[in-house]
Order: structure tokens, then C-alpha cells, then sequence
């Protein structure tokens, strides 16, 4: 069995930061989302993995990520020249997974408890393909999946007016050499990609045998800002905390606080879940739950919660509490003491604000 992640795109919904990044290399508690991803595709046991990658930020995922050797696995590479949908980038990657059977997984997912049990049904089995899928409150939103009686997929319906079910596809799909039939066979849709479900529909309209897998835990998109958020907070409290940086006697941090090495926090309260990159230095300040503040900032003066402050930032001398914001690297929030009284952005384009 393979690995396939996807890895392209272009993240329009969180720009500004994918001006400069790619999405998938946003931290969940300090760490990549793709990096949890390759971590579950490894504890499953499969050592080779693709990462498609998009032009634009294809550079920079291999740098971050490498050769894979890391999490014991074996990297290529695929790129697509652009985001022309996730059936395209499995066509795309036809050299790469030859006639192995797959598993594709979307690099800006998250899910609870890793992928080895379904994968372990998938190789036990003789379907074609299994998706992933989880019971919703909302379906309208998502693909939406409508199982025959004997449990195979039936038909799936891409943001439903009136649900047919609750069963919300998840970004983890599992294929055997078939769907290049489909890849090849389907056409693009209205908005000119080819899409994943309409190959997982030619597969099932076809007589191949698709089956469900229907997951339990959390599983998050996160394809926008609060989204990320949601993430990070269920992250970090899965995380075990451990201390590996300072704190004064004039500082509370609770138990469930990690700080990393070099972390050093000065007369403040911190609140966990959370974690404190390497080298961030807290001072005078209260960081409160399910807040990931990244390596090399320094805060003073502040009050930040419920927030991912990316790598860098400088954030102090702030009469207000920050929360629910997504930080991106090196920003400097601080106050401005010379007149006139007043906000002074300097903000990159589709950036957003949300001022007192
Ligand atoms: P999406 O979130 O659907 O698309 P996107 O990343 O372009 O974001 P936005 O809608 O905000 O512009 O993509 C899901 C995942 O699949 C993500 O990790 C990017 C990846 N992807 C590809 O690798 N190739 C593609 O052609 C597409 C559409 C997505």
C-alpha cells in the first residue's frame, strides 16, 4: 500500500498567510498539519508516500519536509502545474502509485486517533475503494454520502439543499488501481476540476465495489481560519505537556502548559492547553487556553487566547485581549504611544481586522 497526499491548492480562504505559505505547513500546537498527516500515514505502516505539491509553495514543503527519512518513510514528489481538483492530482500521480492499491489523504486534515484501523480494514478487504466518512450535524455543507441497504456506497451528493443523510465525506479515501479508469473517464465540473466524487461515482455506477468507513472521532478541515482554530485546540489537548523551558516564582502555568526549549515566561499566567514555542519569551502577560504561540516571540504586556501565533511575532503593550486570531510569522502588534489616538495598520492584502 501507498501514501498520497495533496498538497497543492492554493488556500485562498486563508490568505494572507498562503500568499507567503502553504496552508498545509500552518502549525496545529507548534506543528505542521502535514507533518501530523505523514505521521499517520507512517504509524499505519505504509513507508511510501507522495506529496503533491503546487508550483507556488512546492518549494517550500520540501524543504520543511525533506526525504521523509525522518518518519522512517520514502518522499516524491508529484507536481501539479495547477489546482485542477483532487481526481486530477490522483491522475497525476498514476506513475507514482503504479497498480498499488492507496490511501489518499487531503494535507490540510486532521483526525483523531490516526488512520491505522481503517486501513488495516481496507487491506483485509476486496473493495475497489472505502472513503472515510462521519456523521455531521450540519451536511449541507459538505459531500454527502447515501449507503445502500447491504452498507456499499450508493451515491454521493456534493453540498446537498436537503440532505439525503448525515454522512459527510472526510478528506481519507482509499483506492485500488480502478480509479484511474474513473480519473480518466470523468469530466470537469462547474467550477473546472475534476472532482474526487465524481470518480468515486463512476466507480460506484461502474459496479465496483465502494464501501464506507464511518469514523468516530474528530476530524477537522481546516481550510479556514477558524477552522485552524477548532483544530489547535483539540490538538493540544491531545498533546502529554512537558517542560523544557523557565518559569519565575512571580508566573502561574498550569499543568497542562508545554513550554519547549528555551521558552521563558516572566511574572505572567498561562492557561492550558497551551503550548510556548522555543525561545518565546512571555512577559508581564496572560496567555490563556488553547493557545500555540511558536518559537522566537516575545510577548509583553499582553493578553492572547484561543489563538495561533505563528513563528517570530512580536506582540506587546496591548490594552486589549487578542483572541481567535491566526498570527502569521513575524507580525508586530504593539501600541502605539505617539498621537493621534488611533489604529495603524499595516496589513497585507486580505488581511482582516477585527478592532475594538
Ligand atoms: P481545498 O481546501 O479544497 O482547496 P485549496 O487548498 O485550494 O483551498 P481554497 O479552497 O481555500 O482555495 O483542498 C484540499 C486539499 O487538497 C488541500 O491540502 C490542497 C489540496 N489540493 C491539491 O493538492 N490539488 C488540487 O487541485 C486541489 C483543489 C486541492
Amino acid at each position: 500500500m501507498k501514501g498520497l497526499i495533496l498538497s497543492g491548492g492554493k488556500g485562498t480562504r486563508l490568505r494572507p498567510l498562503t500568499f507567503t505559505s502553504a496552508k498545509q505547513l500552518i502549525p496545529l500546537a507548534n506543528k505542521p498539519v502535514l507533518f501530523r498527516v505523514i505521521q499517520a500515514i507512517r504509524d499505519a505502516g505504509i513507508e511510501e508516500i507522495g506529496i503533491v505539491i503546487a508550483p507556488e509553495t512546492g518549494a517550500e514543503i520540501k524543504s520543511v519536509v525533506g526525504d521523509g527519512s525522518r518518519w522512517g518513510a520514502r518522499i516524491t514528489y508529484i507536481l501539479q502545474d495547477e489546482p485542477r481538483g483532487l481526481a486530477h492530482a490522483v491522475k497525476i500521480s498514476r506513475d507514482f502509485l503504479g497498480d498499488s492499491r492507496f490511501v489518499m489523504f487531503l494535507g490540510d486534515n486532521c483526525i483523531e486517533g490516526g488512520i491505522h484501523r481503517l486501513i488495516e480494514q481496507y487491506a483485509a478487504s476486496d473493495y475497489n475503494s472505502q472513503i472515510v466518512l462521519t456523521r455531521v450535524a450540519d451536511p449541507r455543507q459538505y459531500g454527502v454520502a447515501v449507503l445502500r441497504p447491504d452498507g456499499s456506497i450508493e451515491r454521493l451528493v456534493e453540498k446537498p439543499k436537503d440532505p439525503p443523510s448525515d454522512l459527510a465525506l472526510v478528506g481519507i479515501y482509499m483506492f485500488d488501481k480502478h480509479v484511474f479508469e474513473a480519473v480518466e473517464a470523468i469530466q470537469p465540473s462547474w467550477r473546472n476540476e475534476l472532482e474526487i466524487t465524481d470518480a468515486i461515482q463512476w466507480l460506484v455506477t461502474h459496479g465496483y465495489r465502494v464501501y464506507p468507513y464511518v469514523h468516530t472521532g474528530w476530524w477537522v478541515d481546516t481550510g479556514k481560519r477558524e477552522d485552524m482554530l477548532e483544530a489547535n485546540a483539540l490538538v493540544l489537548e491531545e498533546l502529554t505537556p512537558r517542560c523544557e523551558g523557565e518559569v519565575d516564582a512571580r508566573s502561574t502555568v498550569d499543568s497542562r502548559v508545554t513550554l519547549e526549549r528555551g521558552a521563558r515566561v516572566v511574572n505572567s499566567v498561562v492557561r492550558g492547553p497551551t503550548i510556548i514555542g522555543e525561545n518565546t519569551q512571555i512577559i508581564n502577560s496572560y496567555i490563556g487556553p488553547f493557545t500555540s504561540i511558536d518559537r522566537d516571540c516575545m510577548i509583553e504586556n499582553a493578553e492572547i487566547e484561543r489563538s495561533i501565533v505563528l513563528e517570530g511575532c512580536r506582540i506587546e503593550h496591548i490594552p486589549a485581549r487578542i483572541h481567535d486570531s491566526l498570527i502569521g510569522r513575524r507580525s508586530i502588534i504593539t501600541h502605539a504611544a505617539t498621537k493621534p489616538n488611533g489604529y495603524r495598520l499595516l496589513l497585507g492584502d486580505y488581511s482582516q481586522a477585527g478592532l475594538l
